[in-house]
């Protein structure tokens, strides 16, 4: 850990999103978009991060930081009215005591990483107070002008809306966004700023100019890609591209391997040797094992999938467990709360919800599986049904191992089906079924010799009768 704090600059309003959510928590490969800032400053080793937060999103961005960064050292500030960035990094400061370094950065920028950040800390030293960084832009459009005196030495930023001479007007290098100083420094410079500019705001950028009064402010060349920010729903879209692919570039490099153009959150863990193909989605917390296969179009949430299973095309799962060997799929709907255990077998068009399949169990085809305990080596039948709710209560039903369901039939739950139990086609079981029992509730077939080849003599001659009285 360093003697740095870090200040995340959050509190803005975020007009051109168009959302009621405010702009920092907007998702962006599945984490809020200010979470990759404060993740960039804890891995450059800061001691204490404070994100400044308006007040009506302050709960909202302690819970999904506190979920998407447990125990990592963070704290808040609240800024009452957004009086512009000068204002928000001195409220910022306002929770820091300690001496030391402090570096400032926007919370709209999820491209940026630790290794970003690393360069404004190196011109700081006993004659350099204060450093930013800065890139040249080919659209400088937005940006703060950087001012340099004939020596080259930074003087000043100049905001787009406050550019006056020709000559600031042509100016291509702008300020990245990203400070770093002496907290002293930092807070002399702050609370010398006054609000006289186009927009009437504490300009964070005015600290330059303040502090070469007494002197050296430094720069240090960023790269523009890593800076970009996010402003409305077309640059979140851009931005969520550019970490999609370096996503699949991190496992790629692991192990993994990725076929076409999955996208995969940033929270989900991949072991080698897994195969990720085209067209997935894997989102939240999902987990796959090695030698596991997720096939086309397949859509995981908070899944965790264990090693050396086929998940094939199309199959969604949520907030579900899967062990390892099992084989899934293609089209299949594990619900919250189901468990396939070890080398159970899901098929086409069977959903499960709240269910557990013991070992090697399986249900191949076209069934419904909600709130079922099932035992190990036991067969689903094609088409069959748990009848888990009257309308107005869930109840759970309990299948042994070794047990034969037959298709086509309903499990009215509650009921208690034994150890190497049958179970024949069509029945619908009401009843608690012993181990070892039949359970058969079917009508009787009727066969009729030549009944419809009579059947058939009878319609055809009756037809002809009504077409000739036509
Ligand atoms: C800012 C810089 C500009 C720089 C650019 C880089 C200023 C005055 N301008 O402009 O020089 O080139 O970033 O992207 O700093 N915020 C608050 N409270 C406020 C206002 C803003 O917390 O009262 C936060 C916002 O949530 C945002 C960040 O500060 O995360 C930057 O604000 P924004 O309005 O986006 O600044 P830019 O116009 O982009
Ligand atoms: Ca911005």
């Amino acid at each position: 850990m360093r003697n740095l704090d870090v200040i995340v600059l959050a509190a803005g309003r975020g007009t051109r999103m168009k959302s009621p959510l405010p702009k920092v928590l907007h998702a962006i490969a599945g984490r809020p978009l200010v979470y990759f800032p404060v993740k960039a400053a804890l891995d450059l080793g800061a001691r204490r991060v404070i994100v400044v937060v308006s007040p009506d999103a302050r709960e909202e961005v302690v819970s999904a930081l506190g979920r998407h960064l447990p125990n990592a050292p963070l704290g808040y500030a609240v800024q009452e009215r957004a009086l512009g960035t000068g204002d928000a990094a001195k409220v910022g400061l306002g929770q820091l005591t300690d001496a030391g370094q402090v570096l400032i950065l926007y919370g709209d920028t999820p491209l940026l990483q630790a290794s970003d950040l690393e360069p404004v800390l190196t011109p700081l030293d006993d004659r350099v107070k204060l450093s930013f960084l800065t890139f040249e832009a080919t659209d400088p459009s937005g940006y703060g002008r950087v001012l340099r005196d004939a020596a080259g030495q930074a003087r000043g930023i100049v905001e787009q809306r406050d550019l006056r001479t020709d000559a600031e007007h042509s100016i291509t290098e702008v300020n990245a966004g990203i400070y770093a100083g002496d907290v002293d420094v930092l807070r002399t410079a702050l609370s010398a700023l006054v609000p006289q500019n186009a927009q009437g705001e504490y300009y964070l950028t005015d600290i330059v100019a303040e502090v070469t009064k007494q002197g050296v402010v430094g720069t240090a060349s960023a790269d523009p890609a890593a800076l970009a920010g996010v402003n409305d729903r077309h640059q979140l879209a851009q931005a969520e591209g550019v970490l999609h692919a370096r996503i699949r570039e991190r496992w790629a490099r692991a192990g993994v391997t990725i076929k076409g153009q999955p996208l995969i959150d940033d929270g989900v863990l991949i072991e080698a040797d897994a195969c990720i193909e085209s067209s997935v989605r894997l989102r939240g917390t999902t987990r796959i094992g090695g030698q596991s296969l997720v096939d086309v179009g397949s859509v995981l949430e908070d899944a965790r999938v264990g090693r050396g299973v086929v998940i094939k095309p199309y199959s969604i799962i949520t907030q579900s467990r899967v062990a390892d060997g099992a084989v899934l799929g293609p089209f299949c709907h594990l619900r919250p709360g189901s468990e396939i255990l070890e080398s159970a077998h899901v098929g086409n068009f069977v959903e499960t919800k709240n269910a557990t399949l013991g070992i090697g169990a399986k249900a191949n085809h076209l069934a419904y599986l909600g709130d079922i305990d099932v035992g190990a080596r036991t067969n689903i039948g094609a088409g069959a049904i748990v009848c888990n709710y009257d309308g107005y209560a869930k109840r759970r039903t309990r299948v042994g191992q070794d047990v034969f369901i037959g298709s086509d039939s309903q499990l009215v739950a509650p009921v208690v089906i034994g150890d190497g139990a049958y179970v024949g086609t069509g029945t619908t079981v009401t009843q608690d079924v012993p181990a070892g029992a039949l359970a058969i509730g079917r009508v009787r077939q009727e066969t009729r010799p030549d009944y419809a080849t009579g059947l058939r003599e009878r319609l055809r001659a009756r037809a002809e009768s009504e077409k000739k009285k036509d």
